[in-house]
């Protein structure tokens, strides 16, 4: 089967490893989602939710650690995704709220997830990679 949202390199890669796995990552559990049934963007959704808990605050460290100026409008813009991710799942006990979350799933996401990671994720990385010579 097609894949939802493909990984691709030259938009995708930033090249700081750790918060590139963590990309990869999201996706791979973005794909693994079964379009044929509704429950399974739930299901995914919350596996996302945790994930990107744990994506953001090894972010958030970094951002810490090295007196990343900027911090506070990229924490701000991780708090808003989890907190839009915490809304439709909570939407979704009814079955107008899975069909919201499904919407929500395929066509804001993919969306999100390229914008924040060209903007603000890939400025976090170009300040680390000043900084910091491993990664
Ligand atoms: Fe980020």
């Amino acid at each position: 089967m097609k894949k939802l949202k493909e990984f691709e390199p030259q938009k995708h890669l930033l090249k700081f490893d750790s918060m590139d796995e963590l990309q990869q990552e999201f996706l791979e559990i973005y794909n693994s989602v079964n379009g044929e049934n509704i429950n399974s963007f739930k299901e995914k959704l919350t596996v996302l939710l945790a994930h990107s808990k744990k994506h953001f605050a090894h972010e958030e460290a970094l951002m810490d650690e090295f007196g990343y100026l900027t911090h506070k409008e990229h924490k701000d813009e991780h708090n808003k995704v989890l907190a839009e991710m915490q809304y439709f799942l909570n939407l979704a006990q009814s079955s107008f709220g899975q069909r919201m979350l499904k919407a929500y799933y395929l066509e804001k996401l993919p969306l999100w997830f390229d914008l924040h990671l060209i903007s603000m994720d890939s400025d976090l990385v170009h300040f680390l990679n000043t900084k910091v010579k491993v990664s």
